[in-house]
């Protein structure tokens, strides 16, 4: 890495914060993002060539995963003894400078970075239904607070009527993307097949053979009370023979449905609802809770607005997931460091 004209400590604090950074979570593990240090500041950008043209025209899944990298660099600067000072949308001539994390005050890390920092790389996504064991109540209390505190909503939804109109709102996203060519290539050019080496898009271990139309049973006893829940799936393999089998008999469970929404729809509240997400799923990590996300909905305008308008009280849509306890995990890929740092 290039000298920075910083002590050694510093550069170290630096690499390790950058490296937490690298593996939050995207839409389609686009990495939308470079980094570039100057002194003890690291600028976050975004990535505007790798935003989906179609699925994403207004940047703002981009900007959530943006958001859930900022979470992880100031959950690594914490754990490293340094407090951040996060600007975020510092510059209003430079709109892809997303953020900058200035390294402050040395600090004690306390429980909760450490529980978190701890989850950065192990998190995985998870695309398929969970097991029978319930999600225990004073988790999604505990996810709910941790939403709050980075300014966004995270609403478990228990009620049996929403989750089936939830599921039926993916069904039908899903049903018409995938009637539309131009938008099945621009899912494909992030699926990577079988024994791809490229450091970005969603591995084939890590997506059904099939879109399952997940044929997922309600666990009893699970926190909130749920009917069997469909979720479609991308279909990231489309007609090619990729993709993991999934073990039907461990995976039938629907979890715990949950929007996670904010009062605005601006940039701001993109990156708040993605530090918020990715507070949630680390947190969840560290209990051996998976998450699942079927965002197709919130890419289909007149969708967005219908949930908006009838299921989220008006606040915005940002994230809508399942959360449980899965079997088993994939692995993971990212872009090496060197890709993802400016001079
Ligand atoms: C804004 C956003 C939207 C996402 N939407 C979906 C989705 O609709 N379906 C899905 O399977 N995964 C979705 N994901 C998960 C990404 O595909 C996943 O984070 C990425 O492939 C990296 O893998 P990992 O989370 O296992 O590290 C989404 C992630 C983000 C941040």
């Amino acid at each position: 890495m290039a000298i920075r004209g910083l002590t050694w400590e510093n550069d170290m604090t630096i690499d390790i914060a950058l490296e937490a950074a690298r593996w939050a979570p995207s839409v389609h593990n686009t990495q939308p993002w470079t980094f570039a240090v100057t002194g003890q500041e690291i600028a976050v950008r975004a990535s505007t060539d790798r935003k989906l043209a179609l699925e994403d025209p207004g940047g703002r899944e981009m900007l959530i995963s943006c958001g859930a990298a900022v979470f992880n660099l100031r959950t690594a600067l914490r754990q490293a003894g340094r407090e951040p000072i996060v600007r975020i949308l510092p510059d209003p001539d430079r709109p892809s400078l997303l953020a900058t994390v200035r390294l402050g005050e040395a600090v004690e890390p306390d429980e909760h970075t450490s529980m978190l920092a701890g989850q950065i790389e192990v998190r995985r996504t998870h695309r398929a239904g969970f097991t029978e064991t319930p999600v225990p109540e004073r988790l999604v209390a505990q996810w709910q607070r941790e939403a709050a505190t980075e300014g966004a909503t995270f609403t478990p939804v228990g009620a049996p009527a929403a989750v089936r109109a939830l599921a039926a709102l993916t069904e039908a996203a899903q049903a018409v993307q995938s009637q539309d060519w131009p938008f099945t290539l621009e899912v494909m050019r992030w699926a990577r097949p079988p024994g791809s080496t490229r450091g970005d898009g969603v591995p084939a271990d890590s997506y059904p053979k099939r879109p399952a139309d997940a044929d997922l049973e309600q666990p009893t006893g699970a926190y909130p009370e749920q009917p069997s829940g469909e979720f479609a799936q991308r279909d990231f393999a489309h007609q090619h023979p990729w993709g993991t089998d999934t073990d039907q008999s461990m995976s039938r469970a629907t979890g715990v449905v949950a929007l996670l929404t904010t009062r605005e729809d601006t940039r701001e509240a993109w990156l708040a609802a993605g530090q918020a997400l990715q507070h949630v799923l680390l947190h969840a990590s560290a209990h051996g809770v998976s998450a699942a996300f079927h965002t197709q909905a919130l890419e289909e305008p007149h969708l967005r607005d219908f949930l908006r308008q009838r299921m989220c009280a008006g606040a915005y849509p940002q994230m809508l997931m399942r959360l449980g306890i899965a079997a088993d995990e994939s692995h993971g890929v990212r872009r090496p460091l060197t890709d993802l740092t400016d001079p």
